[in-house]
């Protein structure tokens, strides 16, 4: 039996009629090409099992598209980001948070009058349910918020049980809204309790992100005063997060989303997939290395040459992604963002020379050059968010909260897809053959 398979042609014809050849054991068969609106091409191998008797096996998913989907356009050999076709220079520039989750949720920029009422809701539904409040008491102060943020969503199911496998429109704008608008108290709750700080409940007469500052850092006792352009920072960090196509939380969210399991689960799961370090614990994990260099003293460059060390497992973090081969095109406006806000505070931080020094060594020396490996959105979102007096832990509940819209979209875009399925991969197994039970007596 020959085991060779090859892709033997792709034929240039436009539209539906390009096939890929496979030649596989002496049959040819052939797989329609897919085509986006970008001229990315895709081998449609649906039938590909039941032509050959192959599957596909891909580690990491590094060459696999698990849907098409018409929210973000990624270019990552040019650095190109953009939301429903629109640019993330001009949205992180011109737009507001509220207004990039319309954008991204419902496919279209709002009118006036779409985006008063969505923005009514969202001020409408801030509030947590009052037994929920308990809720934070039973957690101790040490506990990560992104614990508290994961299971608190969850546990929204359990106050929202209206949340059905096949909800109505209403239902899903009705639940769109909550999501929004509630995360952002329970976020700013965690970082109060774990504070020890009397809660902070939601001002209606605050605009979205005023809210938050508002909520984690007011205390009854004095006046909070909120600045506008530190309000338009953290639009701008928001907007910057808010989608990324089928990333490891995104990714996450669709396949939860496709057993039917309730929104508030959904969101929760994708919560839990960010926290890791190497996709949204990304940004704390960089503040961490900074604080590291700065504290040990080290010379920064004696620091890259560990990372280089393939023996040390060190990695620079904050840099690299694995779409983006030329440089983030979000680590750009974040860079210039930082300048304007440190001066804006009057704050002068170590550590953003530190990361300035790192970036330009690294973006010289042939191991990232040759890797293309670039700062990513996490390199300079951690010294922003410090000097808005964000503690560290609280880094990627701000990225979970600037993600919401983005996972939301993805959510509702799978829900309406008419030819839904439930995201079951296969895999090539590779352990024993069978073999016999040996009770426990017989063991040695
Ligand atoms: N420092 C040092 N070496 C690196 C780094 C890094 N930050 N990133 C990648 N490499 C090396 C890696 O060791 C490998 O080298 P070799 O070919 O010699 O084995 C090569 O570059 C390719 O890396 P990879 O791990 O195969 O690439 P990937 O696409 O699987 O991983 C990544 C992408 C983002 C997980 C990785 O670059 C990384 O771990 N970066 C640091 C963590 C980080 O900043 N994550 C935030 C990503 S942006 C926010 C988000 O979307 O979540």
């Amino acid at each position: 039996m020959t085991t060779d398979l090859e892709i033997k042609e792709i034929n240039n014809n436009k539209g539906s009629t390009e096939k890929a050849r496979l030649e596989y054991n002496g049959t040819v068969v052939e797989l329609p090409v897919v085509e986006g609106t970008e001229q990315e091409k895709a081998v449609d191998i649906s039938n590909l099992r039941a032509d050959t008797g192959l599957i596909t096996l891909d580690n990491g998913y590094m060459n696999t598209g698990s849907c098409q989907s018409d929210i973000t356009f990624i270019d990552g050999e040019k650095g190109i980001l953009r939301y429903r076709g629109i640019d993330i220079e001009a949205l992180a520039e011109r737009s507001t948070f509220v207004e990039v989750c319309y954008l991204l949720i419902y496919g279209e920029l709002p009118t006036k009058e779409q985006m008063d009422d969505f923005s009514e809701g969202l001020t409408r539904h801030s509030l947590l349910h009052e037994d929920m409040i308990h809720f934070f008491a039973g957690y101790p102060s040490t506990a990560h918020p992104m614990a508290i943020l994961s299971s608190m969503t969850c546990s929204l199911a359990a106050y929202y049980n209206d949340a059905s496998s096949s909800p109505t429109e209403a239902q899903i704008n009705l639940d769109v809204i909550r999501i929004l608008s509630k995360l952002r108290t329970i976020a700013s709750f965690s970082y109060k309790k774990s504070i020890g700080q009397p809660l902070i409940y939601p001002n209606n007469k605050l605009t979205y992100c005023a809210n938050i500052m508002n909520m984690m850092f007011a205390v009854p006792s004095e006046e909070y005063y909120i600045d506008d352009e530190i309000v338009k920072v953290m639009n701008q960090l928001l907007i910057l997060h808010a989608d990324h196509e089928q990333n490891c939380s995104t990714s996450t969210v669709r396949m939860v989303q496709s057993s039917g399991a309730s929104i508030y689960a959904c969101m929760s799961a994708g919560i839990s997939a960010l926290w890791g370090p190497l996709h949204g614990g990304a940004n704390q994990a960089v503040l961490e290395m900074l604080q590291q260099i700065h504290d040990s003293g080290e010379n920064y460059k004696s620091f890259l040459t560990k990372v280089k060390d393939k023996k040390s497992s060190i990695k620079l973090m904050g840099f690299g992604h694995r779409v983006y081969k030329n440089f983030d095109p979000r680590a750009k406006i974040l860079r210039k963002a930082c300048d304007r806000v440190l001066d804006k505070l009057g704050i002068s931080d170590p550590l953003l020379e530190i990361a300035k020094g790192l970036e330009e060594e690294a973006l010289k020396d042939p191991y990232f050059v040759e890797r293309k490996l670039y700062p990513n959105v996490d390199f300079y979102s951690g010294i922003i968010y410090s000097a808005l007096g964000i503690p560290v832990n609280m880094f990627t509940v701000m990225f979970a909260l600037g993600r919401l819209p983005g996972w939301l979209a993805h959510w509702k875009e799978q829900n309406e897809f008419d030819k839904k399925k439930i995201c079951r991969p296969r895999q090539v197994y590779t352990g024993y053959n069978e073999r016999l039970y040996v009770p426990l007596r017989d063991r040695n």
